[in-house]
């Protein structure tokens, strides 16, 4: 019998409402940090059109790295697999933040989801023009996949980073020493937080996932990106998108999805589903600890793993 989404979603978020152990949210970009943990939201968008959502799926939170799955997809536009030549595909293994594998592997991050390989994305994206410029192009692409104007960023969170993101102006100079990053780091930062600081609610960000779940298509039949590059981008998310929990999302949900310190994730099941969690807490690989809970009842309950 199929499972019964809109029950689902409310027993899940019901369980989390209940949850003890929420994590830590985010401290170390001062305006996440006054977030109050006590929230949950998940909407799942559906390949034949429904939307089912529960708890606090309207509430606006910041995106962090999940907008390093737009950037990706709009590089990928520009310069095609050109990029992988800047950016590897393997899973680091490391902290989302750590630049220990740039000095051994010449300035090149292991894949576009640490912030290091994040950052290249963006000097990409930047292509000569002022950061207000390139930011434009994101916001226009996420309210193209949304079909919501609303959509916008939280400059009191792109300030906060800006000020105090010491870790990623190390990674973007270390980068520009080698060459990989070919802008002014702080042109490229100023486009990196502020892509960071897109704000979106889980409602929202499920339907930003669609072409994900739609083999590369809007779901107004407009295509976004080819089937091949949506499957690729959806391997990079299983593979990269949670840092050095990679591997234990694989193993406990089985779906592609991609994190932010934000505590959202962005979850895609090929073919049938695309779905935002959110819960700010997060565990210590910066990952939301209730998102993830939620998204392996979710797999168990639907059998959407993909293995
Ligand atoms: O650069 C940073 O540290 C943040 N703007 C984004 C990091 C992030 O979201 C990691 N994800 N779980």
């Amino acid at each position: 019998m199929p499972v019964d989404l809109a029950e689902l979603t409310a027993e899940i978020a019901a369980a989390m409402a209940g949850a003890e152990d929420r994590g830590q949210v985010a401290r170390y970009i001062p305006e996440l940090a006054g977030v109050d943990p006590a929230q949950f939201g998940i909407a799942i968008a559906t390949a034949d059109g429904r939307m089912f959502a529960a708890g606090d799926a309207d509430t606006g939170f910041s995106i962090q790295s999940i907008s390093k799955v737009f950037a990706l997809t709009l590089a990928l536009g520009k310069v095609g697999d050109q990029l992988w030549e800047r950016v590897g595909r393997e899973p680091s293994g490391n902290a989302f933040n750590s630049i220990v594998q740039l000095e051994q592997e010449h300035g090149i991050p292991r894949n576009p989801f640490i912030n290091a390989g994040a950052i290249v994305v963006s000097d990409v994206n930047l292509g000569g023009h002022q950061p207000r410029v390139a930011i434009g192009e994101i916001l226009r692409f996420v309210h193209y996949l949304t079909g919501d104007d609303s959509i916008a960023i939280d400059e009191a969170v792109a300030a906060s980073e800006g000020a105090t993101g010491y870790r990623n102006i190390a990674l973007a100079n270390y980068m520009r020493a080698f060459g990989n990053v070919r802008h002014s780091p702080e042109l490229v930062l100023g486009l990196y937080v502020h892509q960071c600081a897109i704000e979106m609610s889980c409602r929202q960000l499920a339907l930003a996932g669609r072409y994900l779940m739609l083999d590369g298509r809007h779901p107004d039949g407009g295509r976004v990106v080819s089937p091949g590059r949506a499957r690729r981008i959806n391997a990079l998310m299983l593979t990269c998108g949670h840092y050095d929990a990679s591997g234990d999302f694989a193993f406990r949900v089985g779906i592609p999805g991609k994190s932010g310190v934000g505590g959202g994730i962005l979850a895609i099941v090929p073919g049938r589903a695309s779905i935002a969690v959110w819960s700010p807490g997060l565990t210590e690989a910066g990952n939301s600890r209730l998102g993830g809970q939620a998204l392996e009842i979710l797999a168990r309950r639907t059998g959407w793993s993909i293995f």
